[in-house]
């Protein structure tokens, strides 16, 4: 059994909306750490995921939670930016006035705490920092492993300090959103070969490598270099037990995966994702986007209009460097093949 409880240690990485529970349990019961990403989830929608995977599975798994510090509305630059969006919204027939804001991901609250407590998962993961230190205490009172993810060497012993049981080291190559917290410079994240041995050396709790493994010599490659653990999330975006959309499955497979990059266009945080129209012509980054989460809503009716066109220009199509990985077979079998680079 590994240190995560799991009998290999290999999480499977929380994708908030790609995933619900049913890839957690197919992962779960191949042997995995299989996760429940809660960032885009209601409380009652959380409860409902957490009671199928124990209604399925006694094994152990992880759920996780966004910890941004939710900011304050700002009309002027919300407005900013919707003009940025006029000419799409003229394209696809959108009235602007029609759009609600909204915040598109919650944060880790002490509601969610006490949904949490009625379940007691093994493993609690968190990106962007950790919940305050009364929070973290409570959850690891119940005997849950907290874990959470660090994109530089100082943001791995910021954690560890804070009360951290393990390290996710999450290199540049990852798909979807940085975990950064302590530095908002993109350029401080170095690849996942190159960040993993240093936050080895420098922490004494365990290390999961994240970021680009895509195969069983991945995971090879990354127990080499010192960790303790993988999280890998991009290779599972084509199984069946994933929720990806039709045009998001269609890009991972097309020749426009070998192209990624990180971007901010959609949110309001940089996150890597496969280049579209939207990235290329409003981004890759851009410094008029309303803080994180609220960059969501501007976006959120060019994506539907287009998506229900068979398009993903305004989607985001999040994947790492390396989709060699994904392949259309059941996540069980995906997290065996997987499973023999330990
Ligand atoms: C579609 C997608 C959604 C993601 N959503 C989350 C999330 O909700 N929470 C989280 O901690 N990490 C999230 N991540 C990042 C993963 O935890 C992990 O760092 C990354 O998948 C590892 O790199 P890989 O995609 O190259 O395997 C997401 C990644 C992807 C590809």
């Amino acid at each position: 059994m590994s240190f995560l409880g799991s009998r290999f240690p290999l999480i499977q990485a929380p994708m908030a909306g790609v995933q619900l529970s049913a890839l957690t349990i197919a992962v779960c019961k191949a042997g995995g750490l299989g996760s429940l990403p809660c960032a885009m989830l209601s409380v009652e929608a959380m409860r409902k995921e957490l009671a199928a995977i124990r209604a399925a599975t006694d094994r152990p798994f992880n759920v996780n939670f966004f910890v941004h510090t939710p900011p304050a509305a700002d009309p002027r630059r919300e407005a900013a930016w919707r003009a940025a969006f006029a000419p799409y919204y003229r394209e696809y027939g959108i009235d602007p006035d029609s759009i609600p804001a909204g915040p598109g991901r919650a944060p880790f609250t002490a509601e969610a705490a006490d949904v949490l407590e009625e379940v007691k998962p093994a493993v609690v993961s968190f990106h962007f920092g950790l919940p305050s230190a009364d929070l973290v205490r409570r959850i690891r009172g119940w005997g849950c492993k907290v874990l959470a993810s660090a994109t530089t060497v100082d943001e791995a012993r910021w954690l560890e300090a804070h009360g951290a049981d393990a390290i996710i080291a999450q290199g540049v190559e990852a798909g979807g959103h940085r975990g950064n917290f302590l530095s908002d410079d993109i350029s401080t994240q170095p690849g996942t070969f190159a960040l993993l041995p240093q936050v080895v050396r420098a922490v004494k709790v365990p290390v999961i490598a994240a970021g680009g493994i895509a195969d069983a010599r991945g995971v090879a490659a990354a127990m080499a270099l010192g960790a303790s653990a993988v999280q890998i999330g991009t290779a599972y975006l084509l199984c069946p037990e994933a929720t990806t959309s039709a045009v998001h499955r269609a890009a991972l497979k097309s020749e426009a995966a070998r192209n990624t990059t990180l971007t901010n266009v959609f949110t309001g945080r940089p996150a890597r994702g496969i280049v579209n129209r939207v990235m290329r012509e409003l981004g890759p980054m851009n410094a008029a986007v309303p803080a994180f989460p609220l960059g969501t809503s501007a976006i959120t009716p060019l994506r539907t209009k287009a998506e229900a066109q068979g398009r993903g220009d305004f989607s985001p199509l999040w994947s790492g460097q390396n989709a060699t990985g994904c392949r259309e077979i059941p996540a069980g079998e995906l997290t065996r093949s997987l499973a023999e680079g330990l």
